[in-house]
């Protein structure tokens, strides 16, 4: 993969736009009760950030660490928690944050891992893209920003072999 072959495909400006919308959405949703938001490092960085600026509810946030790539373009099929270490979350309205729905299989991991856990007062799922074509397992989430179709794309967190997070656009 090299930045010259790659199009852009969601610029800065259409993100922080779509961005903003979905911060509405879940502002409505929530209607200013307390959410835990827990992003998943290290795609959802970038998301994250742009994300909770707005949000108009108290807002604690966790990272955790999961990875399901060994640095090629294929996921391995297994989640691997690097670190997944968080607060008691009994009762407590829950956001995961992602980058990517791909296989699912990292979101079922982790919506698996949560209500196995704790008894969570609510559990929604937020992700910047879903790529429903490539889903293994029946997860969906529950609110995205943008539909990715099956190719491998980068930017705005999402990396290849850890290069291309810091590109402020989506790009494929
Ligand atoms: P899943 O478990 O297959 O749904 O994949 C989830 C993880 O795979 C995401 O959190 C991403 O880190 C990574 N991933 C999936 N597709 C892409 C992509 O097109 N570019 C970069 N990372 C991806
Ligand atoms: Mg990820």
């Amino acid at each position: 993969m090299k930045i010259e072959d790659l199009n852009v495909l969601f610029s800065e400006e259409q993100i922080q736009n779509r961005i903003a919308e979905v911060g509405k959405e879940l502002n409505n949703l929530y209607k200013g009760e307390e959410v835990i938001a827990i992003s998943v490092l290290k795609g959802a960085v970038m998301f994250t950030a742009d994300l909770i600026k707005h949000l108009n509810m108290p807002v604690k946030l966790e990272f955790i660490r999961l990875s399901s790539y060994e640095g090629g373009t294929v996921t391995s099929g297994k989640v691997n928690a690097v670190d997944i270490k968080l607060p008691d979350l009994n009762e407590k309205n829950v956001l995961i944050i992602e980058d990517i729905v791909d296989t699912g299989l990292t979101a079922q991991f982790l919506i698996n891992f949560i209500n196995m856990n704790f008894h969570v007062k609510s559990l929604k799922f937020c992700s910047l893209l879903d790529k429903k074509t490539t889903r293994k397992v029946d997860v969906k989430p529950d609110y995205y920003c943008f539909d990715v179709g099956d190719q491998f794309v980068v930017g705005y967190g999402l990396d290849y072999d850890q290069l291309y997070r810091n590109l402020p656009y989506i790009a494929g």
